[in-house]
């Protein structure tokens, strides 16, 4: 099993290029599935789960050949409507091809996508959603079989703005017959960066990045070339490496407002930035101080930078706390931390961090993707050698990870 090493107490310093975010790209070539005609995708990441995506294109019949961060998609044949059960189960995500496929053939059997270590993750919502627009939802024998021979535009409103959800429906609606309404729509930046893409083919959409996107239906869309917004997930937790170790490191292809609320938290702990178009440069005086955090919907405090800031409050002057109200189960990264000597505890949803002078270099495993961020982090930071496993998890979401990092000066190997 591979794992990944870490002696440290290096402090960082330096510029890394943040590579193009993942959770855009995948909705956007979920999305290829819409636009008739050749595409190329580009700043594309290059890692498993995009990879993954690719394949599930090949297996209903899309051309699509990466090459470096550069996706090609011809799609020109009949798309086939049945997701295959590994890729469904390989990857969340590949839900968010359903309401294209369903848009573009008129009816989607897909497996029900496997739960994950942060939670159950249901697809309700996205199914709602579907009957909104008159599609006829069955499930059986562990599929979902949505039908609709043609989607009728109609009024969405959404018990919570879930991302997937609303890029789901906001593809499906693109080629609906008249007009639909989101109401409680996700406001990420990967929404307006598909939104964008989809006007770019000739979709008609108003409203992307508010609580209400309005899509006009439209016979076809055509084939686009589009660039993915930079990952800023990546960005924030490349900041925090830098800082978490004392250093003083700069992020460039970033945009400096996608991640406001962290840059606010971080600087209420004492961080310093000094931030150009699309450049981010971090540092601190002194040790920094505590802060009392609650994940919310962007642009509210992202989720998915939740146990980073653990990692990084973990070795704060003083107490705080985080609270996690997106995902049920977002708090396995707390045991980890504990066995490095954080000293963290959870009351439900509220993690209560009292911080410590120093951790400890240890044996950990990455349960999810950002729960291994976490560790890296406080790898980066602690005392001796740090040794991480789980390492798929870490590679689904960062880019070239141990090759940045060590630019940055850190003393980090991945051991096959
Ligand atoms: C997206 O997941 C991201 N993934 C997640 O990033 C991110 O954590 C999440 O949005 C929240 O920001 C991608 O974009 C590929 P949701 P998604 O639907 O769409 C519940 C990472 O680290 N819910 O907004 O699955 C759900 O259980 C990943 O890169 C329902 O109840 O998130 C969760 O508690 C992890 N019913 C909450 O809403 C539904 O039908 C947020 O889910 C859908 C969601």
């Amino acid at each position: 099993m591979a794992k990944v090493k870490i002696i440290g107490e290096q402090p960082l310093h330096g510029a890394i290029n943040i590579s193009g975010a993942k959770n855009s790209a995948l909705p956007i070539l979920a999305a290829a599935v819409l636009l008739d005609g050749e595409s190329i995708i580009s700043n594309v990441p290059q890692l498993t789960d995009i990879t993954t995506m690719v394949r599930m294109l090949r297996s209903i019949n899309i051309l699509a050949e990466q090459s470096g961060g550069k996706i090609r998609i011809v799609n020109k044949k009949q798309v086939k409507h049945l997701i295959p059960y590994e890729l469904v189960t390989k990857m969340r995500a590949s839900f968010f091809i359903a309401g294209p496929i369903l848009a573009k053939v008129g009816m989607v059997r897909v497996p029900m996508p496997g739960g994950c270590a942060i939670g159950s993750r249901p697809v309700d919502i996205h199914l709602k959603g579907f009957q909104a627009l008159g599609a006829v939802v069955s499930l059986e024998h562990g599929f979902i079989e949505i039908r609709c021979k043609k989607l009728k535009g109609g009024q969405v409103n959404f018990p919570f703005p879930s991302v997937g959800a609303t890029e789901n429906i906001m593809m499906a609606a693109t080629l609906a017959e008249g007009v639909t309404t989101i109401a409680n729509a996700a406001r990420e930046p990967e929404i307006v960066d598909l939104a964008d893409l989809l006007n770019e083919a000739g979709a008609n959409i108003s409203g992307a990045g508010s609580s209400t996107i309005v899509i006009t239906g439209v016979s076809a869309l055509h084939g686009v070339k589009h660039a993915v917004i930079p990952d800023r997930i990546e960005a924030g937790t490349m900041l925090l490496a830098g800082l978490i170790t004392r250093g003083q490191i700069t992020v460039n292809n970033v945009r400096p407002a996608d991640i406001s609320a962290l840059l606010s938290v971080l600087s209420e702990t004492g961080a310093r930035f000094e931030i150009e178009n699309n450049s981010i440069t971090a540092a601190l005086g002194a040790r920094w101080r505590g802060a009392q955090v609650v994940t919310q919907p962007y642009p509210g405090f992202p989720t998915d930078m939740q146990a980073q800031l653990m990692a990084y409050l973990a070795l704060a002057e003083g107490a705080s706390t985080v609270r996690e109200t997106i995902f049920e189960n977002r708090f396995m990264h707390i045991g980890e931390l504990q066995r490095m000597g954080a000293r963290i505890r959870a009351e439900e949803r509220t993690a209560i961090i009292e911080g410590v002078a120093g951790l400890s270099g240890a044996e950990v495993k990455a349960t999810d993707l950002r729960a291994g961020a976490a560790l890296w982090l406080a790898g980066l930071a602690a005392q001796g050698e740090t040794t991480i496993y789980g390492v798929e998890h870490i590679e689904r979401g960062y880019e070239k990870l141990t090759e940045k990092l060590s630019a940055l000066g850190a003393r980090i190997k991945r051991i096959n």
